[in-house]
């Protein structure tokens, strides 16, 4: 049993610091990457609050493909350079979205979306996949947000 907790309401650095660590804990010496990013999505979907939707595309033949993650059904391939997924593969430039509408492209996969980050998982040189957060809220992610899934990153590229 795993029983990973933190406070919500704590600074965002804080809870990204526990974030980092618990991801660390849950994947050290599991290398199935399926299995770590289904770890991974269940872990963000716990810890990180004010979520609709959290978890990886990965690179497949020059797509994205969806991977594990909590939340609704959504759709499965996203070309390069479509969408804010396909956005941060494509340029390798984690995407901060305030406002999903504003956004070209947007994919809607869950209607209650109405803010997004993606970042992109980078492994010598190349994206191998992204993490995807979608919000109800609008313009719940920050800068803080983005360091901390940027470092969440940074350990998937190593574990997936
Ligand atoms: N909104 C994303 C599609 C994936 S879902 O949010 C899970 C996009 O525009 O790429």
């Amino acid at each position: 049993m795993y029983d990973f907790e933190a406070d919500p309401d704590q600074p965002k650095p804080a809870l990204y610091r526990e974030l980092l660590a618990a991801a660390d804990a849950l994947t050290a010496g599991e290398p199935d990457g399926v299995a770590n990013m289904a770890n991974l999505a269940a872990l963000v979907w716990q810890l990180v609050p004010g979520l609709n939707w959290a978890g990886f595309y990965r690179m497949v033949e020059g797509e994205l493909v969806l991977g594990p993650f909590c939340g609704k059904p959504a759709c499965i391939r996203i070309p390069l350079g479509r969408g804010v997924c396909g956005t941060a593969a494509a340029t390798g430039e984690s995407q901060l979205v305030a406002d999903v509408d504003a956004f070209p492209g947007h994919i809607a996969c869950d209607a209650a979306s109405r803010s997004e980050l993606v970042v992109p998982v980078i492994r010598d040189g190349a994206v191998i996949a992204v993490i995807d957060c979608d919000s109800p809220r609008p313009a719940r992610f920050d800068a803080d947000d983005r360091a901390g899934f940027e470092a969440l990153a940074a350990l998937a590229a190593q574990r997936i």
